[in-house]
């Protein structure tokens, strides 16, 4: 029997040596609008964040401020879980690695496997180490001896330690990547992944002595050393699908995932070594793993001693949820470096929500009301159609096809569908967008509040046309602006044909909006 297809789809876990930061909430919403999108086209969708709290950089950071790592690791979990609820993320699990009854029998069994099958060994390990990235760093990595993220120069350690044999993996890694079946994108983070590969790679140290970390997994049945927090991060993704417990049934129906989320500084960790963990523990593959980039704040890394930090719940908590996440989908790209300024915050928002989204809806809803009282049905006996000379669209063939169902069914939806199913929220946002330019000229084009002092049944008929385009937007708004579509989905009062084939809006009964969706924001001049 096929298996139904689901939808699983993860953040990385993010380091709980602090609250979140900007490129935390950056991830957390792309991965959430994904989510969302597919669960509302009928999948069976798990989403899964959480956070990373063992290992030296945690340890280091409770110390100094004199609070026992537990209770360090629980402050901050806490603050990202208040953060994801204010951020509207629709997430299915919230995995924490210091959990020893959800994440620890995960990684112990992954750990016995391997080493059943032979894949880890002792060995003295001589070399730097970023505690910033907790990895051991090669020369090529570094800048002017500095890890180039953390802008540090590394540690040097000696140490015996367990070895996992990642370079056993590495060929058949590399045609995984290679064939597609496990995809990277884009597909420049896919070549690079490629050419590390070709450069030969070595086995990595899993594990740690303990008298050197102690804030860990304890190595099963070896007194001594703890297991390298690498690794047993990567196993979130299975361990919160129950790996390791007696009750397999979410992996069963989950695994494997369908993508990834993760920024360009650690998917060498999730298309090398985590593929081959799988492969070792003899699991199937993860389908994606989509690499994004960093959020910056005036064309520069955000750096307190730059003093150019953007904390996103200043914003959340100033314009929104919805505003914020309007933001990061259409103004930041899913696949490269995007940048963060107030300025050109309000100005999209002033732009695209308050003036573009907002005012279509609210001054249709006005008019529904106004000249019908909100009861609006299609008037199919009269043609209304876009005015051809407002916009050429690809695959329209006829003046008739400029009707704005047929826009929306045979332009608008397939292209952001396309966009969607590859991930590239930032062009299927462009997508709706384009549908609020199209209305927005269809009213200029039509003046409905001229026109029905001369015709009612064509009014009726041209705000029928915009407010099949609005329930569009909403559908398709959905994953990205939850509330906003909320909202709009209540005022339309939309009635929908129910057969199988065919969910289009019949009619309506309009109610206006008590407050405006966004107020638009006074800039100084
Ligand atoms: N704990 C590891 C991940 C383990 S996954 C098994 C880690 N944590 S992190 O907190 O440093 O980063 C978490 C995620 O946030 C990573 O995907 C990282 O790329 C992302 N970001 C951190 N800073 C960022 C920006 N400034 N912009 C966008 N995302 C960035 O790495």
């Amino acid at each position: 029997m096929n298996k139904k297809e689901t939808f699983y789809i993860t953040t990385a876990i993010h380091y709980a040596n602090a609250g979140p930061h900007m490129g935390h909430a950056y991830e957390g919403v792309i991965t959430d609008i994904i989510a969302r999108y597919k669960r509302n086209n009928g999948f069976p969708t798990f989403f899964l964040s959480g956070t990373d709290e063992h290992g030296d950089k945690i340890l280091r950071a409770a110390q100094k401020e004199n609070v026992a790592p537990q209770i360090f690791v629980n402050n901050n979990a806490q603050k990202f879980k208040d953060l994801y609820k204010k951020m509207e993320l629709s997430n299915d699990d919230f995995i924490r690695t210091s959990d020893s009854e959800k994440h620890w029998p995960g990684v112990i069994k992954w750990w016995k496997n391997a080493e059943k099958k032979g894949d880890i060994y002792k060995a003295v390990y001589k070399g730097k180490y970023c505690v910033g990235c907790e990895s051991f760093i090669t020369e090529k990595e570094l800048m002017d001896g500095k890890c180039p993220y953390h802008n540090k120069e590394p540690e040097i350690i000696e140490e015996e330690n367990f070895f996992f044999k990642l370079s056993k993996y590495a060929p058949q890694i590399q045609q995984l990547i290679q064939s597609d079946e496990i995809k990277i994108i884009p597909n420049a983070r896919k070549k690079e992944m490629i050419t590390i590969l070709e450069e030969g790679i070595k086995d990595i140290s899993c594990s740690r002595p303990e008298r050197d970390i102690i804030w860990g997994i304890p190595v099963p049945n070896n007194s001594g050393q703890t297991i390298y927090v690498w690794t047993e991060a990567l196993i979130n993704y299975i361990s919160a699908l129950g790996y390791g417990s007696k009750k397999e049934k979410l992996m069963e129906q989950f695994w494997p995932a369908n993508v990834h989320i993760v920024g360009k500084d650690i998917f060498r960790f999730h298309a090398i070594v985590w593929p081959a963990m799988l492969l070792s523990a003899g699991l199937p593959m993860p389908k994606t793993i989509l690499v994004h980039g960093f959020v910056t704040s005036q064309g520069r890394k955000m750096s307190k001693s730059i003093g150019n930090v953007v904390d996103p719940e200043e914003y959340i908590d100033a314009y929104g949820a919805d505003a914020f996440r309007y933001f990061v989908a259409r103004e930041i790209s899913p696949f490269e470096d995007g940048d963060f300024t107030k300025e050109k915050f309000i100005e999209t928002y002033n732009a695209n929500l308050a003036n573009g989204l907002g005012n279509l809806v609210s001054r249709t809803l006005k008019m529904a009301e106004q000249y019908f009282d909100g009861k609006i049905e299609r008037r199919l006996d009269i043609d209304t159609p876009l005015q051809i000379t407002r916009e050429t669209l690809t695959g329209m063939e006829t003046l008739k096809d400029y009707s704005i169902p047929y826009i929306v069914q045979k332009n608008i939806l397939p292209d952001y569908v396309a966009k969607m199913d590859k991930y590239d929220i930032q062009n299927a946002a462009d997508t709706i967008w384009r549908l609020v330019g199209l209305l927005d000229g269809y009213i200029t084009d039509y003046e409905p509040f001229k026109l029905i002092k001369e015709d009612k049944n064509k009014t009726e008929n041209i705000l029928w046309n915009v407010l099949y385009g609005i329930y569009w937007i909403t559908q398709m708004v959905a994953p990205i602006l939850p509330d906003t579509a909320e909202k709009i989905t209540k005022a339309l009062g939309v009635t929908v044909s129910n057969t199988v084939s065919n969910n289009e809006p019949i009619s309506f009964q309009t109610e206006c909006l008590d407050k405006p969706l966004f107020v638009r924001v006074q800039t100084e001049k």
